[in-house]
């Protein structure tokens, strides 16, 4: 099990902007594309390369690239999105999937209702990303979709997480490393992380 919090200053800054409540949601969506940014490079730090040959305008050289096959981002709608935007800025070549869930808010339980990928996950790098962590039943149920489709190298990325979150997760999925730009205190009785930044995906599109 591995869970990585990713305190630059700078992401901790924008994140203290995102969770103001005053902070519109146009601001809102600028911030999360530019904090995925910075956990993009975070999330990717230690991808292997492999040299290749190159000619620069003074000649030939051989220099790094990117090994083995396109990257996956798998965004869970629709709050994922926000950060896909972001790593697709620096990964545009990456292969994308789209697992649409949402939690029944009686029972927090994830219902799905959307699931397209490529085809041949097993042998590509998969990142997971969605900005929230809370009971980790979406998350959760996700992971579990996308090894049921033979993926078998997957990370999971958010912005924030609950501590309750991480133990359901890292329970379920050890094998899966999880990279936060915070663990925050608690989830309240909705299962809504405390103090949290309130619902992602209502911020970010300006629904209630
Ligand atoms: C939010 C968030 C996660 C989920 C986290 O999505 O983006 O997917 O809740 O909660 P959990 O860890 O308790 O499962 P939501 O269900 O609100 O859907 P939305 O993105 O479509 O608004
Ligand atoms: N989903 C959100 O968008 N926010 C929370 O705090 C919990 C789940």
């Amino acid at each position: 099990m591995s869970v990585t919090v990713v305190d630059h200053p700078l992401v901790q800054h924008k994140l203290t902007i995102m969770r103001d409540k005053a902070t519109s949601t146009a601001g809102f969506r600028r911030l999360l594309r530019e904090i995925a940014h910075l956990l993009c490079y975070e999330v990717t730090r230690d991808l292997e390369t492999v040299e290749i040959e190159i000619e620069t305008p003074l000649g030939p050289a051989f220099a790094p690239t990117l090994r083995g096959k396109k990257l996956v981002f798998a965004s869970i709608l629709r709050a994922g999105n926000g950060l896909l935007e972001g790593m697709l800025d620096l990964v545009p070549a990456a292969r994308v999937a789209h697992i649409g869930l949402y939690r029944d808010h009686e029972t927090l339980e994830p219902v799905e209702y959307y699931f397209k990928a490529p085809g041949d996950l097993n042998d590509r790098l998969v990142i997971v990303v969605d900005p929230m962590l809370a009971t980790a039943n979406s998350s959760i149920a996700a992971v579990t979709r996308l090894k049921e489709r033979g993926a078998d190298n997957i990370r999971f990325l958010c912005l924030l997480a609950a501590p309750e979150g991480i133990e359901a997760f890292t329970r379920a999925h050890p094998d899966v490393p999880v990279f936060t730009a915070a663990i925050d205190s608690h989830l309240n009785e909705k299962g809504y992380i405390v103090p949290g930044l309130g619902d992602a995906g209502d911020r970010m599109y300006g629904t209630k």
